[in-house]
């Protein structure tokens, strides 16, 4: 493992090089496991992209293992990318695009590129067995480009499912479903493309249930950005399924639900992308997103200049409230927490400021770097100085705020709005990540804990 002033305590970050998209995220015999994309060769993405993998057996502490899944056939020679982890059959096995470039003159959109769907099993949640091909461009519908990836499986009834993203030959972002009787032969059950322009791809879809609710999860790329919504480059959200995507639900139903006024992004900060959700042993619904955004326009130069770049976010415990899913960090992280405070110390930690329902407010401020503010009912996130990097000003609509969580790990800032009701996340880079001073007038208390 890599050190530097800002290498994260707490969160999933690669042991040296470049870190994307969480993948097979899951609970599997014992063990919580979560691949990301991998590129362990430069903290910039170039070179070799693979699944890494770390495991931990309380959701607190994460351990590295290696990268199981590396770039070695045909059907995945230029990347193993995004996919997930099916353990219904006392099996963890992972389900992930595998990207080839043919070599030529190609415009790599609707020529040139293989999306295959592979599928590699891992017995004892460690080793992992021989690659299977399962699905390749020839059996996609013909009027799809070549970007069809990033598979989710789940079974229901006596069926399997699988749901993609996809990108059509005329560039309109859809989602695709197959269906298959034993999970090794699958046939086309669906193509959708929402009726409101979401944009010209749709990136790592999920499908989920938060407390007997069901919702379809994806990341749009090329929306047209808002003030206060879809102000990064690319979005990621949920919206509420009434009836299911798998079938009985018609076009024009599902039209309506999946629309962009229907639309929530996860989180509204500088640096979340590609998200997927598993489930815990007792129930929960548990979200993880990558720390960061493809083509983002702000850099990361501390971290990379320390050899790597990006991270996870922490892990959220999703509630469905109010109609939207509430995020808050597992409450496994509460065993790290360490010695009590009421002012940040140490580069890691975790403070809760209450206040009384303000809408008008300076709500907090670190160092003179950036302030957290609420006006007419928006929240504002402003850097004030190169400590973001090339990051500037994001907006949420928000409620009154009562309460805010805010955790810091030496770079990564995550700020819990009212429970979990609004997030952001951004990459933060104080001058001295051990020194930050908190400073909230406007809060009636403030306390909380160093991190170990
Ligand atoms: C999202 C994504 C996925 C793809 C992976 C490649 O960030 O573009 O669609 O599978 O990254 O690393």
């Amino acid at each position: 493992m890599l050190e530097g002033k800002y290498r994260h305590r707490f969160h999933i970050q690669p042991p040296e090089g470049w870190l994307n998209d969480p993948n097979g995220s899951c609970w599997f015999d014992g063990k919580y496991h979560i691949f990301f994309q991998y590129t362990p060769d430069s903290p910039t993405g170039e070179g070799g992209r693979y699944w890494g993998h770390y495991v931990s057996e309380d959701l607190a502490h994460f351990t590295y293992v290696d990268t199981p899944i590396v770039t070695d056939t045909e059907w995945d020679s230029d990347g193993v990318y995004s996919g997930t982890a099916y353990t219904g059959d006392g099996v963890l096995e992972a389900y992930y695009t595998g990207n080839v470039k043919h070599p030529g003159d190609y415009d790599y959109i609707n020529e040139g590129r293989g999306h295959n769907v592979l599928r590699v099993d891992f017995k004892d949640g460690i080793h992992p067995g021989e690659k299977q091909l399962l699905l390749t461009n020839d059996d996609y519908p013909s009027d799809l480009s070549c970007h069809v990836r990033d598979p989710k499986v789940w079974k229901s009834g006596e069926a399997y499912y699988m749901l993609l993203g996809m990108r059509s030959r005329t560039s309109k972002g859809g989602l695709l479903l197959m269906k298959s009787p034993d999970r090794k032969k699958w046939s086309l059950a669906r193509e959708y493309f929402p009726e409101n322009d979401f944009g010209y791809m749709l990136e790592c879809p999920d499908y989920f249930t938060v407390d007997g609710r069901q919702f379809v999860g994806f990341c749009p790329q090329g929306m047209r950005h808002e003030s206060d919504r879809f102000q990064n480059t690319y979005e990621s959200g949920y919206c509420e399924l009434n009836g299911d995507i798998i079938g009985s639900a018609s076009d024009e139903e599902l039209s309506r639900q999946i629309s962009i006024e229907c639309f929530q992004e996860w989180d509204k900060g500088f640096d979340f992308y590609a998200p997927q959700t598993f489930t815990t042993p007792d129930g929960r619904q548990i979200l993880i997103g990558w720390a960061g955004v493809p083509d983002a326009g702000y850099e990361n130069a501390p971290t990379i200049a320390e050899g790597w770049q990006h991270s996870m976010t922490l892990l959220r415990e999703l509630k469905a409230k109010n109609g939207k899913l509430y995020q808050l960090p597992v409450r496994e992280l509460d065993t790290r927490h360490e010695k009590q405070i009421t002012a940040p110390e140490g580069g890691a930690w975790d403070m809760t400021l209450e206040f009384d329902n303000v809408s008008d407010a300076e709500l907090f401020r670190l160092n003179d770097d950036l302030i957290f503010s609420v006006k007419d009912g928006r929240l504002r996130l402003e850097f004030l100085n190169d400590t973001g990097d090339g990051r500037t000003v994001r907006h949420a609509e928000s409620s009154p705020v009562k309460k805010i969580r805010l955790i810091f790990d030496r770079s990564l800032l995550e700020i819990f709005v009212n429970d979990g009701e609004t997030v952001f996340t951004t990459r933060y880079y104080p001058e001295d990540p051990d020194d930050v001073i908190l400073k909230a007038d406007n809060a009636k208390s403030l306390e909380g804990w160093t991190i170990v």
